[in-house]
């Protein structure tokens, strides 16, 4: 039980990484809340919050909440210092939209701004307000490889998760001498609704080629960032503080 007793909040939880993120964490003793627009995710089947009370009744609590709205951030946080203190806060939300750079809109590049960027700094910021009060707190942020590599068509997506992991890096820096730790988690490619229809790549012919490129020779599973997560989190990563763990089977290898 790495992680007993905790509190986490994990935004977008009920779809994809940030699903398996939340039963990864009450699995290993956490209290989660979900924070996301809808109970339902994109997977279908049972909503998360209900999937873990049946099996471990009282663990999740779901709490609306755009992540692009500054106060239903707050609401969240609120929350999760009402339900005990907030101990872990996941920054997971976010979306992927291919745009070529000729067409690109401003409403585009805005709602990218909002949901992926906008965010996670003020997610951080409110999670942190509550987190020195006890001196002690662990903030994690979904960032990506394509915050790490630039591709053609993904403009905005590269922009905001560049954006991401430099935002953890001042966070670390300024958070860490108050006993927050804070890091970035950088997946490859997952088998997610990102993967499966927003971009689809996996279950294609460029996905079959794509395979070859990475040396695990298969796709990312939720579970593999889940567990990334959990050890983040965990007091096994206490020296662990401002860095860009990459999740990709791989791929990337810089
Ligand atoms: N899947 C991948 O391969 C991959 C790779 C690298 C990084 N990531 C990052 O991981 C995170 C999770 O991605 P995923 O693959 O699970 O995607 P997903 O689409 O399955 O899940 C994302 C969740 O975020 C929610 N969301 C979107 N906008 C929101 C908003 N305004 N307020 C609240 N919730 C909102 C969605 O409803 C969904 O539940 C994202 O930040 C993504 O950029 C994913």
């Amino acid at each position: 039980m790495l992680l007993k007793d905790k509190i986490a909040i994990v935004t977008g939880g009920s779809s994809g990484l940030g699903r398996a993120i939340a039963e990864g964490f009450v699995a290993q003793g956490a209290r989660v809340i979900v924070a996301a627009r809808t109970p339902a995710g994109r997977d279908g089947g049972t909503p998360v919050v209900e999937a873990i009370n049946a099996k471990t009744p009282g663990m999740a609590k779901f709490v609306a909440c755009d992540v692009s709205r500054i106060s239903d951030l707050e609401a969240v946080v609120a929350e999760a210092e009402g339900w005990g203190g907030l101990d872990i806060m996941v920054n997971n939300a976010g979306i992927l939209e291919k745009e070529p750079i000729l067409e690109a809109t401003e409403e585009t590049f805005q709602r990218m701004i909002d949901v992926n960027v906008k965010s996670v700094f003020f997610g951080s910021q409110i999670a942190a307000r509550a987190m020195v009060k006890r001196k002690s707190g662990v903030i994690i942020n979904l960032c990506s490889i394509a915050g790490m590599r630039g591709t053609g068509g993904f403009s905005h997506y590269n922009m905001t998760k560049g954006a991401v992991r430099l935002l953890t890096y001042s966070l670390a820096d300024e958070l860490g001498p108050m006993g927050i730790r804070v890091n970035n988690v950088n997946p490859g490619i997952m088998r997610t609704k990102m993967n499966t229809e927003d971009d689809p790549v996996i279950g294609t012919e460029t996905g079959e080629e794509y395979l070859d490129m990475i040396p695990a020779r298969r796709w990312g599973e939720p579970e593999d960032v889940a567990d990334t997560c959990v050890f983040l989190a965990s007091d096994m990563a206490k020296y662990v503080m401002g860095t860009s763990l990459v999740v990709d089977g791989g791929y990337l290898r810089i």
